[in-house]
C-alpha cells in the first residue's frame, strides 16, 4: 500500500522551480509523430504517462530515449504502425493526440478511447467533429475508433464549444492537409500556443495560436528540430497557494508570469500579497484569507485545474465562498474526502459551498484525481493530527516530484509504502 503522510506543516518558506508542462508535453510527444526527421524536446517533465506513451512508441515504432541532459528525443522515421493497443490509449486522457498526428501522418489510425481523470462527462465530440470535416471518416467499435481518410483537405471547422484538446488536435490533423484549415472558436490556452510553436519550429505554417481564429496552411512535409516545453502554470498556481494557506512565502522560478494572470488576480482577492518578476512569482500568506467566489474558465479565465486547490486556501477563509465549474461540473471528488477532514462544504449542481474557517482534522482520504490530490495535501498541511492520502498514482501523473519540493519549503510531507502488515517503508520523493 501506498500513501502520502502529511502533518502541519508551519509557514512554507523558499523557492522551487517549476518544471514543463505536463500538458503541453501530453501533445508535443505525439505531435512528434508528425515530423520526417528527428525532434528533440527539452524540459519534458518525468511524469507517469510517459511509461504509457513509452509503451505506445514502442508498439509503433517511434524511437524515444531520454538523453542524459534530461532531453528527450523521438526518431519519427520509422514509424510503422498506426494501431495504437486500447489499454494503452485508455490509460491517460491525452492518447487522442495521437490520433490527429498519425492521421495527418499516415491517413489511418486505430486507436482506444482516452482515459484519465474521471469527471464523468468528458467527450471528445469535438475531435471527431474536426476530423470528419477534414475528410475523415470515424467508425467507432467497442473499445477503439477508427479514423481513416484517403486524403486529409483543408477546412472550415467552428467549435461547438471552447476545447484546448479539439484545438490541438484538429491543428495537428491539418498541418498536413491540402489546403487551408481555419480553426472558430479556438482555445487560447499556452498550451495551444507552444504545440503551434512547435510544429512551426518543424516548417508547419499555424498563424493565429493565441486568439479564437487559427489559420493552417498546410504543408506536405514536415522538418526535425528542438524546441523546449512551456512551463507547468498549474504546478506554479498550486505552489502559490501552498504559500496561502500556510501563511508562508514561496517563490516559484523558471515560469511565464502571464500564463498565471487569473490565478494571481484570485489570489490577491483573497488577501495575498503577490511579486512578479521576468520569470518567476512570490506568493506571501498574510495568515488573513479572505471569501470568495471563483468561476472557472477557459483560458485565460481561471482555471478548472486549480479549483480544487483553490478550494483548499478557501477552507482557511473566514466567511462563505462559492465554487462553480461549468468546464467540468463534476470536478468535485474531493469535497466528500474534505468532508471526512471536518470541512463545512457541500456541492449543489456544479457549485461548492463553503463555509471557511472551521478546524480540520487528519485522516484517512482518497485522491481520485490529480488536482484532487493537490487539495488534500494542501489541507492536510493545516489539519490536525496525520493526514494519509491513497491515490498517490494520480498525483504522480502531474507532478514530477511534489513531496521533495514541498519537502524542500519545509512541509513534513513524506510517501509511504508499506509492503506487508509487518512494516513499511518512508521514501522522501516519488
Ligand atoms: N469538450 C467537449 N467536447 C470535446 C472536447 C471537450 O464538449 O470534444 C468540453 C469538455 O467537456 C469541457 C470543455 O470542452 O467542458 C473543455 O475541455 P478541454 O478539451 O479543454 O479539456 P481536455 O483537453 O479534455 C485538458 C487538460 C485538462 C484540463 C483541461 C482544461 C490535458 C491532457 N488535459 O483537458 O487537464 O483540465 O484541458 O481545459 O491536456 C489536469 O491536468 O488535471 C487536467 C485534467
Amino acid at each position: 500500500m501506498r500513501y502520502i503522510q502529511v502533518e502541519p506543516s508551519g509557514a512554507l518558506r523558499g523557492s522551487v522551480h517549476i518544471p514543463g508542462s505536463k500538458n503541453s508535453s501530453l501533445a508535443l510527444l505525439a505531435a512528434a509523430c508528425l515530423a520526417d526527421d528527428v525532434v528533440t524536446l527539452e524540459g519534458i517533465p518525468a511524469l507517469d504517462d510517459l511509461r504509457q506513451i513509452a509503451g505506445i512508441a514502442q508498439d509503433i515504432g517511434l524511437d524515444m530515449q531520454r538523453l542524459d541532459n534530461g532531453d528527450m528525443r523521438l526518431d519519427p522515421r520509422y514509424i510503422h504502425s498506426a494501431t495504437i493497443d486500447p489499454g494503452k490509449a485508455s490509460a491517460y486522457r491525452a492518447s487522442y493526440y495521437f490520433a490527429g498526428a498519425l492521421l495527418a501522418k499516415f491517413g489511418r489510425v486505430t486507436i482506444g478511447f482516452p482515459g484519465g481523470d474521471d469527471f464523468k462527462s468528458r467527450p471528445i465530440d469535438q475531435h471527431v467533429k474536426a476530423f470528419q470535416a477534414l475528410g475523415a471518416k470515424v467508425t467507432f467499435q467497442d473499445d477503439y475508433y477508427v479514423v481513416e481518410a484517403s486524403e486529409l483537405r483543408g477546412a472550415d471547422i467552428y467549435f461547438d464549444t471552447i476545447t484546448h484538446g479539439a484545438t490541438v488536435n484538429s491543428m495537428m490533423a491539418a498541418v498536413r492537409a491540402k489546403g487551408r484549415t481555419n480553426l472558430y472558436h479556438a482555445a487560447v490556452d499556452p498550451e495551444v500556443v507552444d504545440a503551434a510553436r512547435f510544429l512551426n519550429q518543424l516548417g508547419a505554417r499555424i498563424y493565429g495560436a493565441g486568439t479564437d481564429h487559427i489559420r493552417i496552411e498546410g504543408v506536405p512535409y514536415l522538418n526535425g528540430g528542438t524546441h523546449s516545453v512551456i512551463p507547468d502554470r498549474l504546478v506554479a498556481g498550486s505552489f502559490l497557494m501552498a504559500a496561502g494557506i500556510t501563511g508562508g512565502q514561496i517563490t516559484v522560478t523558471d515560469i511565464i508570469p502571464e500564463h498565471l494572470g487569473s490565478c494571481i488576480a484570485k489570489l490577491r482577492e483573497v488577501g495575498l500579497e503577490i511579486e512578479s518578476g521576468d520569470s518567476s512569482v512570490t506568493a506571501y500568506g498574510t495568515g488573513n484569507v479572505k471569501a470568495a467566489r471563483i468561476r472557472t474558465a477557459m483560458y485565460p479565465g481561471f482555471a478548472t485545474d486549480l479549483q480544487q486547490p483553490m478550494t483548499a486556501l478557501l477552507l482557511t477563509a473566514k466567511g462563505k465562498s462559492i465554487v462553480t465549474d461549468k468546464i467540468f461540473p463534476h470536478r468535485f471528488n474531493h469535497v466528500p474526502q474534505l468532508r471526512r477532514m471536518g470541512a463545512d462544504i457541500e456541492v449543489r449542481k456544479e457549485s461548492a459551498f463553503i463555509k471557511g474557517g472551521r478546524p480540520l482534522a487528519g485522516g484517512w482520504v482518497h485522491a481520485t484525481d490529480v488536482r484532487a490530490g493537490t487539495c488534500l495535501v494542501l489541507a492536510g498541511m493545516v489539519a490536525d493530527g496525520h493526514t494519509r492520502i491513497t491515490g498517490v498514482e494520480h498525483l504522480e501523473r502531474g507532478y514530477t516530484d511534489i513531496i521533495g519540493s514541498l519537502r524542500s519549503l519545509g512541509a513534513s510531507i513524506s510517501l509511504i509504502e508499506r509492503k506487508s502488515d509487518a512494516g513499511s517503508r518512508e521514501s522522501d520523493c516519488m
